[in-house]
């Protein structure tokens, strides 16, 4: 039988995982197919169940699954602990579902190239504290960056001050929280700022003071990463946005179940490549 694998989501059907995952599994030649799948919140279990009995192998989780992954998983990698969420399933003969979170390396890798690698007095600060920033904490405190984390709900900001914390804790300085209304004196004192939040989706940006040719990351993509971005580059500062994330923890994934380390450059191709054709 093939094996299959998919993502597993809601929405899911923009996702641009197969196209990277199908692109991978040609150039290797696997026998292996990867879909999107649309799954509803709560409905995880019933469905990796009948999944694993067609061939399933494992699965990327998105919204709104990842902490319903987390709790079903019978095997729990040290990050995917850590951060509270699972977006790496993978299913073995002996029906173990091992969990692990790839999010934090994705993000780590493509920051770093991006970003120009900061040094650890760089003033780093990022807004939103959802469930996408949950694995860039992580994977900034085991970095050791100072870093604001400014969130609209203050609670949920101090939530991932104590993830950063436990992270590294001797960096328990290095971090802070901030209610929004410290967003602009926060702007002006960053050197790189990270936009976790959701905004661009609504096509809501930043009000951003001079940029000075610094740097900001956006973890979104497509449109509402143009949406977000676009003012700040008016502004002056430096942009990115998140497909290189989203290929990196694909590339994570994709060696946690084939052991294979793929090519980031050809993901990278074959999701732009789908983003392009829906811009026309
Ligand atoms: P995700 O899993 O994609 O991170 P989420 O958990 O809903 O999605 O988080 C969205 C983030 O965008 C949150 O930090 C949210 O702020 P709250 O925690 O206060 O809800 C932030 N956000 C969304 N709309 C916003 C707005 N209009 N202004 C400021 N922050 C906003």
């Amino acid at each position: 039988m093939t094996d299959r694998y998919a993502v597993l989501g809601d929405p899911i059907s923009a996702s641009l995982s197969p196209a990277i995952h199908m692109a991978w599994i040609r150039d290797a030649r696997l026998d292996a197919t990867y879909t999107a799948m649309r799954v509803e919140a709560g409905r995880l279990v019933d469905l990796l169940s009948a999944f694993r009995d067609e061939g399933g192998r494992g699965a990327n989780v998105t919204l709104p699954l990842k902490e319903e992954a987390w709790a079903l998983s019978t095997n729990l990698s040290d990050t995917a602990r850590a951060i509270g969420a699972v977006n790496t399933l993978r299913l073995d003969s002996n029906k173990v579902i091992h969990g692990d979170n790839t999010d934090a390396v994705g993000f780590a890798s493509d920051f770093q190239d991006q970003a120009g690698e900061p040094d650890r007095d760089s003033k780093l600060v990022m807004i939103g504290a959802g469930g996408a920033a949950r694995a860039v904490v992580y994977a900034l405190g085991k970095s050791g960056y100072r870093l604001a984390i400014c969130n609209r709900t203050l609670s949920r900001a101090k939530a991932l001050e104590r993830i950063y914390s436990a992270t590294t804790p001797e960096q328990t300085a290095r971090v802070t929280s901030h209610p929004i209304e410290d967003l602009p004196a926060l702007l002006e004192w960053a050197d790189i700022v990270i936009n976790a939040t959701s905004l661009g989706h609504s096509g809501q940006s930043l009000p951003w003071p001079s940029g000075r040719d610094r740097f900001v990351y956006d973890l979104s993509y497509g449109t509402a990463a143009s949406a977000f971005l676009a003012p700040a580059q008016t502004a002056g500062w430096r942009t990115a946005d998140g497909l290189g994330m989203l290929v990196g923890q694909a590339a994570a994934s994709f060696d946690i179940w084939f052991g294979i380390k793929p090519d980031v450059r050809r993901g990278f191709e074959a999701a732009e490549a789908i983003l392009k054709d829906r811009n026309q």
